[in-house]
């Protein structure tokens, strides 16, 4: 039985992209396994604060006042729900060329040094390894080819984000040209859909 944990971070509710390609991924991955134990994170509904003067110190330093302790517990939480999990599904809308904000505070709660990774003279070391991550990336343009490739901050921050802490097994399902109409959004939708299920497979 496997633990899957789920993060959806779209402000657009009902009508997003992420959100419905989020809840197919869920749904092959259970249909495969259908003991497997959720854990659901919205974190547009329920924002994890940006860390502030009075609490960063609860992540990247010594907790002392309340609010760093605060702090603290939030991203022990969070690792907590990280570690336990076999599998993370992350709906991640591509704003203003890279990854919404509320997805953003969670990272900066979760990359935690001495906890998630470390530093040593070999360089810096991902202490969350054996994850399988798979990231559902809505766009409104074209990213994968052509001329805004370059303007894609997205996909290679989050590599990064999640490499860095040992998270290197990432499959990536881009829909794309959300944006240029229902046509365009239907096919990206429906292409999605046939990559979630041929990863399934
Ligand atoms: C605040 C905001 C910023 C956005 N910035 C970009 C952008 O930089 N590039 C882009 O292609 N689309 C951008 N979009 C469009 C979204 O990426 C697109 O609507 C996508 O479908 C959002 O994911 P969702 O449907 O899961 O909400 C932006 C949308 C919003 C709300």
């Amino acid at each position: 039985m496997s633990n899957i944990l789920v993060l959806n971070s779209s402000l657009s509710g009902e009508a997003s992209v992420s959100r419905l390609l989020v809840a197919d991924a869920v749904t092959e991955l259970t249909q495969r396994d259908p003991g497997a134990t959720l854990v659901f994170r919205d974190l547009a509904a329920a924002p994890i604060p940006h860390l502030t003067l009075e609490t960063v110190a609860g992540v990247r330093a010594q907790a002392t006042t309340p609010a760093e302790l605060a702090s603290r517990a939030l991203s022990d939480e969070l690792i907590a729900e990280l570690r336990a999990a076999d599998t993370i599904v992350i709906g991640a809308p591509m704003y203003n060329f890279s990854i919404p904000t509320t997805l953003r505070t969670w990272f900066d709660h979760v990359l935690r040094p001495g906890v998630t990774f470390s530093y040593s003279e070999a360089g810096p070391k991902g202490l969350i390894e054996g994850k399988r991550v798979i990231v559902v990336e809505a766009r409104g343009g074209l990213y994968s080819e052509g001329p805004a490739q370059a303007a894609d901050f997205q996909e290679p921050y989050l590599r990064q984000l999640l490499g860095f802490i040992g998270m290197t097994d990432v499959t990536f399902i881009r829909a794309e040209k959300i944006g240029y109409g229902p046509d365009a959004r239907d096919q990206a939708v429906a292409d999605s859909r046939a990559e979630l299920a041929r990863l399934a497979a």
